[in-house]
C-alpha cells in the first residue's frame, strides 16, 4: 500500500471514530418488554398500548420490543433476566414475586379478599399499593404500575360443582404459597408450573385442572382441554409492571418523564379493558361448546368462601398481618361477618 493510501485509510478510521459517538447518541433506547400471555389479553393489549405511546411521546428516542407468550422467557427466567438487565420491562402477576423474596405481594392471592374491581383499586391505586411497589427497590427493581386482569374461575376435567368435588384433584398453580394453601384447604394437590406449560399439562392429564381469569383460559385455549369451568371468582389475578431500577434511573430525565406519562395512560387503558375482555372471553368459552360453564349459586359460593377464607388466618403471618389488616380497612372486608 502506498504512503498516500495508508494515510487516507488512517484518516477514514479517525473520521469513523469521531462520528461514532454521534451515531450512538441517535440510536434509540431499546426496552425489551417480555411477558407470558397472548397479545389479545388485558396485559398483552396494554403492553402494545404502552409501546405505541412510549414511541410517540419520546419522538422515537425509545423503541419498545414486546415479546409475548413466553417467546423470550418463561415465568421464572424473566425475573432473572430483568435483574441481569437482559430485558428492561415485565408485568408478572402479583402471585410471582415470592421467589424474589418479596412475599407481601401474595396478599393479593388471598381468596375472596376483593369482591370487585372498585375495592381492589382502593388498594392498587392508593398508598398501600405504592408502599408495596417501593419494597421492590432493594431487589434492584422499580415498580411502575398495577395492571388489572380479573377474577379467577376454576377449571377441571373432573366435576367441580361442590366443595367436596375438589378433593383429591391435581391442579396447577402459580408460585405462590397463598395459592398453595388455598388449594390444600379444598383437598386439592397443588402443582406449581410455568404458565407456558399449563395447556400441555391439562391436555396430557399431568394435572386435572387450574385457575385463571377467563381471558387467560380462553386465549391459551385451555377450555379445549377442560371439560368444566366454575365461575367462582374466588380470587384476583393482576400484575405489577416492573423495570430494572438501574436502567430506569439512568434514563435521561426528559425520556423518563415521557415514559412515565405513557405508563400512566397504559395503566388507565389496561384497567378500563380488563373486565370487558374477561366477560368477552367467558362468553366465548360458553359459545365454544367444549366446556360446561357453571355459575355457583349464592349458597354454593358462600360455602366455598367460608372454606377458603381460612387461608387468611393461615397465611397472614407470611404476607404480613398488618398489611392484611390495612387492606381489610380499605375494602371493608371482615372475615368474622361471613
Ligand atoms: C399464570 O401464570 O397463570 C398467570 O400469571 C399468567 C399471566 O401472566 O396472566
Amino acid at each position: 500500500m502506498s504512503r498516500f493510501a495508508t494515510r487516507r485509510l488512517a484518516l477514514a478510521a479517525a473520521a469513523l471514530i469521531t462520528l461514532a459517538p454521534a451515531a450512538f447518541a441517535q440510536a434509540p433506547i431499546v426496552i425489551k418488554f417480555s411477558h407470558v400471555v397472548a397479545t389479545d389479553t388485558p396485559k398483552g393489549n396494554a403492553a402494545e398500548f404502552f409501546k405505541k405511546r412510549a414511541e410517540e411521546l419520546t419522538g422515537g428516542k425509545v423503541k419498545v420490543e414486546i415479546y409475548a407468550n413466553s417467546s423470550l422467557y418463561k415465568d421464572k427466567e424473566e425475573m432473572e433476566a430483568l435483574q441481569l438487565g437482559a430485558v428492561q420491562m415485565l408485568a408478572p402477576s402479583l402471585a410471582k414475586f415470592g421467589p424474589l423474596g418479596v412475599k407481601e405481594f401474595e396478599v393479593f392471592d388471598l381468596p375472596y379478599l376483593f369482591d370487585n374491581y372498585a375495592e381492589l383499586h382502593k388498594v392498587t391505586q392508593g398508598p398501600v399499593g405504592k408502599q408495596l411497589l417501593d419494597k421492590l427497590e432493594s431487589r434492584g427493581i422499580k415498580g411502575l404500575a398495577y395492571w388489572d386482569n380479573g377474577f379467577k374461575v376454576m377449571s377441571s376435567n373432573k366435576p367441580i360443582k361442590t366443595v367436596a368435588d375438589y378433593k383429591g384433584q391435581k391442579m396447577r398453580i402459580q408460585s405462590s404459597k397463598v395459592l398453595e394453601a388455598q388449594m390444600r384447604s379444598l383437598g386439592v394437590l397443588p402443582q406449581v408450573m410455568a404458565f407456558s406449560e399449563v395447556y400441555q399439562a391439562l391436555q396430557t392429564g399431568v394435572v386435572d385442572g387450574t385457575e385463571n381469569p377467563p381471558s387467560n383460559l380462553y386465549t391459551q385455549k385451555m377450555h379445549e382441554v377442560q371439560k368444566h369451568v366454575s365461575v367462582t371468582e374466588h380470587g384476583y389475578l393482576g400484575y405489577a409492571v416492573i423495570t430494572n431500577k438501574k436502567f430506569w434511573d439512568g434514563l435521561p430525565a426528559d425520556v423518563r418523564g415521557q415514559l412515565e406519562k405513557a405508563m400512566k395512560e397504559a395503566t388507565d387503558y389496561a384497567n378500563k379493558i380488563a373486565k370487558e375482555e374477561n366477560d368477552h372471553a367467558l362468553d366465548a368459552v360458553r359459545k365454544s361448546g367444549k366446556t360446561e360453564v357453571v355459575v355457583p349459586t349464592p349458597q354454593e359460593k358462600l360455602a366455598l368462601k367460608k372454606l377458603l377464607v381460612k387461608t387468611h388466618e393461615e397465611l397472614g403471618a407470611r404476607v404480613g398481618k398488618d398489611l392484611m389488616q390495612s387492606i381489610y380497612k380499605e375494602t371493608g372486608f371482615d372475615p368474622a361477618k361471613l
